[in-house]
């Protein structure tokens, strides 16, 4: 927890209004103390201070959607991909996330942590201040826990605020192929309880051929009597319902949403649940971007997200995932980098980050720009001349 004084800030987004120019911010104990115009900043004598020389500050990124924990490598079915197989093609023939379950069963927990944290790390330098991570590469109880546990320990060995989601709802795991009924209910009976001290949320794969939306509704009905709060992965592959079970359960957060309609928008918007948006997928699998600027003008909360995951986007950088967002998916920039800032922290139920203001926290990014416009004008540059977690300038 840092004690920082920020000055020379050349433009400041707050997130609460218009940007400011010529600013400085406070932190005193990792909490804000002061944003706004230079002149009438604070002197704050003991902290550490930065000149950013007229560089741009943002709120740090809250990434709300990543499979961050996994093993094995899956680059020849992207190789697949590019010459015209399909994402179902692949899994049909051994691929797509049964492969990464079975690299991830034989994998030891310290081999998990050692590839997670290297990736986190990554993230860290390129702006990320706080993540969400899903298990869903184990789908027996042991090896979820062990993601679990995995997830939680980059919270405490990084400095990166971690929240946790279970997705033992992935897929069917291999050997209930012929039994799916006895995986739910596993899943309900055993794997739910047992995993819910280690889990924020519960999220289940919603698609023709994985799970459906009646299956959905029972595990996640059963995660809640244990307080996990739902997210779902909806309209991922086509358009399935997801999207309205996440609103009639009161979801916090449908994911992915690249099918869904301007009813799915509404009601969406309506239940106030979070539309989680993971262009990195959409751009790898070459599929038609989420309707964004639907979902926004609908009144959703909208988030943006890596989905870093090895099968549909090993991406781990928010920067580009705003650049498709604006490029590919038609959002501003104002709002890409607001959904991927406080858009984020709101579908992880996080009220005190994503802005910069008096008592929020003090994490945040001085970007090596004259303004945050050059996120998505400028995708390949890694802009981040700075990340500040709590008040403190990480080494990167
Ligand atoms: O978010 N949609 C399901 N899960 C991942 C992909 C998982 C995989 O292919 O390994 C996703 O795209
Ligand atoms: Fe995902």
């Amino acid at each position: 927890m840092g004690d920082l004084l920020l000055t020379g800030i050349g433009h400041l987004t707050t997130n609460t209004g218009d940007p400011v120019s010529d600013a400085a911010v406070a932190i005193e104990s990792g909490t804000i103390t002061y944003a706004g115009p230079a002149r009438d900043a604070p002197s704050q004598g003991e902290a550490d201070r930065i000149d950013c020389e007229d560089r741009c500050v943002i709120p740090g990124f809250v990434d709300a959607h990543t499979h961050l924990v996994f093993a094995g490598d899956r680059s020849d079915e992207f190789a697949r991909k590019m010459s015209g197989a399909s994402y179902q093609e692949i899994a049909a023939s051994g691929g797509g996330i049964h492969s990464t379950v079975g690299a991830t069963r034989a994998a030891t927990e310290e081999e998990l942590f050692v590839d997670a944290a290297a990736r986190a790390r990554r993230m860290i330098a390129a702006g990320t201040t706080t993540l969400e991570i899903k298990s869903g590469y184990g789908l027996d109880l042991e090896a979820e826990i062990r993601l679990l546990r995995v997830a939680q320990r980059i919270g405490e060995e990084f400095p990166i605020t971690v929240k946790t989601t279970f997705l033992g709802a992935h897929s069917v795991p291999p050997e209930f192929k012929q039994h799916r009924e006895g995986y739910i209910q596993v899943l309900i009976d055993d794997m739910i309880p047992a995993v819910a001290p280690l889990a924020d949320y519960c999220d289940v794969f919603v698609e023709e051929g994985v799970f459906s939306v009646d299956e959905g509704r029972r595990i996640l009905v059963a995660a809640a009597d244990h307080n996990l709060g739902a997210r779902v992965h909806a309209e991922q592959l086509g358009h399935s319902g997801g999207a309205m079970l996440a609103a009639e359960l009161g979801a916090v957060s449908a994911d992915h949403l690249d099918h869904a309609t301007s009813d799915d928008a509404d009601a969406l918007a309506e239940a106030g649940v979070a539309a989680v948006l993971v262009p990195g997928a959409s751009y790898n699998l070459r599929s038609p971007q989420a309707p964004g600027p639907m979902l926004w003008d609908a009144g959703c909360t909208v988030a943006l997200a890596t989905d870093c995951n090895p099968g549909t986007s090993y991406f781990e950088s928010m920067a580009l995932v705003i650049s498709l967002a604006v490029v590919q998916m038609g959002l501003t920039a104002e709002q890409a980098i607001w959904s991927a800032t406080r858009g984020g922290a709101l579908s992880l139920g996080l009220d005190d980050r994503g802005l910069i203001e008096i008592g929020s926290v003090g994490d945040l990014v001085v970007l090596d720009a004259p303004t945050p416009n050059h996120i998505p004008y400028r995708p390949a540059t890694n802009l981040v001349w700075k990340t500040v977690k709590s008040g403190q300038v990480m080494a990167v």
